[in-house]
């Protein structure tokens, strides 16, 4: 059966910077490549319909994307609603303005701590019914406000309706983790803990907070990327076959990995925090927030047991760049003895700036010695015409398919692998900026195995 389309588009905090920044450039490129010909509806606060097209046009302009005739159409579907967020008349006004849509998508780009509102005023004023929502991440901050949350939304809303977002699963190179491994039948047979040594992500960024002080020192690293994006990369990577094609069959899978991942305790991970985070602009002078953690973790299931998953990430990095390195058990060393041990073979899976994959293995060095050296055979791919993840995910929750958003028992399975960290925070390390963090990283990773810094793209 055929899901509906939604036949109208609000957006709450139409005013702020993630629809400035994903939501109208998101927007754009639906309506040049889709055809997206919706009423577009913007809640906030503050301004009106003419202040709310200037930032439109100005979001455009920033991004890099405009093209007057796209933006004219923009401009001409986008409608504004004044008010407040819990304020019933504001709802009421949003319904009259929704006209005859009877499916509305409504897009949460607010804090956490106005959903409730917002969704309880959905819900009164008529708006909620035969809608969606998509909920912007971070969905919570901890098990117990991820659970509230998800009751929360159910009260107005049937899971079939909810769509949370995270930007990671609309990334063409995070699908193409699923592709590679469910396409090709070689990977199969060393896809497990017989194989593969250990699994390393980095999440390298360049930058600082930069403007984001406020909303990161309410975060950190660990809730930030690491209980969404890096999670659910884990979850794709890990996963058995899907028993099926459906959308339910992959998200079955992704959760069962989640699932089976044990709690972290606080000696699986070293938090850092680059010197100078606290004079930010909204940072508290004496923040004990991460803006890097080393993490080990590991997957209570028959294929994975025992082999330790490294994670890695933070800002103020020496790179911009996000890295998946699967390591395979070396050889034994009884035909060819190195001088130098060498590194095992590995599969690297390079998802952000740039993509590809390619696989380590050592060739034999021209000469009359048996030695060798490390080759890497490369698969790339970098059309770069793939659809940004904003303008993929929106485009999928109006046609009701749920399969690139993360499913109510994925995220609490989720924050249950955070939850203890969260709680019992380790200490924090200071680093330097432009350093791959503070040393006492190294202290998460098994003896003999060392970190792969991933290199910044060419
Ligand atoms: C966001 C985080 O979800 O992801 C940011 O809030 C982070 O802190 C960003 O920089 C990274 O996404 P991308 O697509 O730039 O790799």
């Amino acid at each position: 059966m055929r899901a509906v389309l939604s036949d109208a588009f609000v957006f709450f905090g139409a005013t702020g910077d993630l629809a400035f920044k994903q939501i109208f450039p998101a927007l754009a490129g639906l309506i040049r490549d889709e055809d997206f010909d919706l009423p577009i509806i913007g809640v906030a606060r503050s301004g009106d319909l003419d202040t709310l097209r200037a930032r439109a046009r100005a979001s455009l302009q920033a991004s890099a994307n405009l093209d007057e005739v796209v933006l004219a159409k923009l401009l001409a579907r986008l409608r504004y609603v004044k008010g407040s967020d819990d304020d019933l008349d504001t709802f009421h006004a949003l319904r009259t303005e929704l006209g005859e849509a009877a499916h509305p998508l409504h897009y949460l780009a607010i804090p956490p701590s106005l959903f409730a509102p917002v969704i309880d005023n959905l819900k009164r004023s008529g708006c909620a019914r035969g809608a969606r929502i998509i909920v912007e991440k971070p969905f919570g901050r901890d098990l117990a406000s991820a659970r509230s949350l998800n009751s929360t939304v159910h009260r107005a809303f049937s899971e079939a309706s909810i769509f949370r977002i995270d930007h990671y699963l609309g990334k063409e190179p995070v699908q193409n983790l699923l592709y590679f491994r469910f396409a090709n039948s070689f990977l199969e047979p060393i896809w497990r803990r017989e194989y593969v040594a250990s699994i390393q992500i980095t999440m390298a960024e360049a930058f600082d907070v930069a403007d984001r002080g406020a909303f990161f020192d309410q975060a950190g690293t660990i809730r930030d990327v690491v209980q969404n994006h890096l999670l659910q990369v884990i979850s794709l990577l890990a996963m058995e076959a899907p028993s099926g094609r459906t959308p339910e069959a992959v998200r079955n899978q992704q959760f069962k990995v989640l699932d089976s991942l044990r709690p972290l305790r606080p000696e699986d991970v070293v938090r850092g925090q680059y010197r100078g985070y606290r004079s930010v602009k909204g940072v508290a002078p004496d923040s004990t927030v991460e803006t890097f953690v080393a993490l080990r973790l590991h997957l209570d299931t028959w294929r994975w047991g025992g082999v330790p998953i490294y994670v890695r990430a933070g800002k103020a990095l020496p790179v911009t760049a996000t890295e998946v390195l699967v390591e395979l058990r070396q050889p034994p060393e009884v035909v060819f003895q190195e001088i130098e041990p060498p590194d095992g073979n590995h599969l690297r899976f390079r998802l952000t700036p740039d993509m590809s994959i390619s696989l380590g293995a050592r060739a034999k060095r021209p000469g009359e010695a048996m030695l060798g050296e490390a080759v890497e055979l490369f698969a790339r791919h970098q059309s770069g015409g793939e659809r940004p993840p904003y303008q993929r995910l929106i485009g999928d929750a109006q046609r009701g398919d749920q399969s690139l958003f993360a499913r109510e028992d994925s995220v609490e399975a989720a924050w249950r692998v955070i939850d203890p960290v969260l709680r019992t925070a380790p200490p924090i390390h200071e680093y330097v900026r432009g350093s791959w963090g503070p040393a006492a990283a190294a202290a998460v990773l098994a003896q003999g195995d060392h970190w792969h810094d991933p290199e910044a793209a060419s």
